[in-house]
């Protein structure tokens, strides 16, 4: 009987669940054995994993997290945590792992591949840094929260006529930033990919209000290379307005997935499971328009991240 481990590393990212009921469930109907790998590469190098059946993974398609939980494991980097990792996979007779989870995961899960185990990759971040997909599962929810963030904070900063820095999340990617920006109506939009012209940003700010606008929104991306609250200073010297900082951070990982979420997370955990039962071996999944498509593994890893800094045109234009 073919034996398929699932785990989930790296950040959390809502779709998770959704993401591990369905590689259980679609696995047991194929007369698979499924095992949960707790903790992510942790676990595994640990030896945490136990069988999991239908009922184990009821109740959770809803829920951000991960039942399995998660970890961003260093001992998983050194040989000696990658042959404690291939060991227990071999010890539990495993025959595939699914591994849910972002870019570095996937790195982690190309050095077993390397040592001969059959990996298949469901891309799970909240950061939509994965090049070789239209999508990563958790973003649009990510993107949702952030979006009922500028909703509040839009009320307050009008109200005070403000203006309010949103320090959103990505990493080294503006996805969220840009695409929050946007459907958020956002002034600014400040990117780790383009250098942003600061003059730029005031002189929005001076003319909004000089036309009556009450608020001013900037949403800017973590990995841009500047402290917040320097910014927020260097906005408040050169134009006069009241300028605060807001920083989402973890907030933004947490919630309940949105339907493409659960969506996508669903149909490609269960084709991961139909891949393994067709003989397929180390397989990066993803979304390209409204199809499931997979590639091999580490030429997915090699494809750059696409960020859609057109938004940007359309921000400037509309705000
Ligand atoms: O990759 C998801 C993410 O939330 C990034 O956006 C962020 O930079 C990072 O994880 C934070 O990592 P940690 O959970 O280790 O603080």
């Amino acid at each position: 009987m073919t034996k398929v481990g699932v785990l989930t590393s790296g950040g959390d990212a809502p779709g998770m669940n959704a993401a591990i009921r369905a590689a259980v469930r679609n696995g047991i109907a194929n007369g698979m054995k499924m095992y949960g790998i707790e903790r992510g590469y942790e676990g595994l190098i640990d030896g945490d994993i136990y069988e999991m059946d239908i009922a184990s993974v009821g109740d959770i398609i809803h829920r951000g997290g991960t039942k399995l939980q998660t970890a961003r494991s260093k001992r998983f980097m050194t040989e000696e945590g990658l042959d404690k990792a291939v060991m227990m996979i071999q010890n539990f007779g495993l025959d595939a792992v699914i591994v849910i989870g972002g870019e570095g995961s996937f790195k982690g899960a190309a050095t077993l591949a390397d040592r001969g185990i059959n990996v298949m990759c469901v891309p799970c971040t909240i950061d939509n840094d994965m090049g070789y997909t239209d999508t990563t599962i958790g973003f649009d929810t990510a993107v949702n929260t952030v979006l009922s963030a500028i909703g509040n904070i839009r009320d307050t900063s009008s109200s005070h006529e403000r203006t309010t820095i949103i320090e959103v999340m990505g990493r080294s990617c503006g996805d969220i930033a840009l695409y929050a920006g946007l459907a958020g109506g956002a002034e600014s939009v400040l990117i780790p990919e383009l250098p942003f012209d600061l003059n730029a940003v005031c002189m929005r700010i001076v003319q909004g209000r000089n036309r009556g606008k009450k608020h001013n929104i900037i949403i800017k991306a973590e990995g841009v290379n500047i402290e917040t609250n320097e910014l927020a200073d260097m906005i408040h010297e050169r134009t006069g307005v009241d300028t605060k900082v807001v920083v989402l951070g973890y907030l933004q990982r947490g919630g309940t997935p949105t339907a493409s979420d659960r969506l996508f997370a669903t149909r490609a955990s269960f084709k991961a499971i139909e891949l393994i039962r067709d003989g397929a071996s180390n397989r990066a999944i993803g979304l390209a328009g409204m199809e499931i498509v997979h590639y091999p593994l580490k030429e997915a890893i090699e494809i750059p991240t696409r960020p859609a800094t057109d938004f940007l045109r359309l921000i400037d234009v509309l705000s």
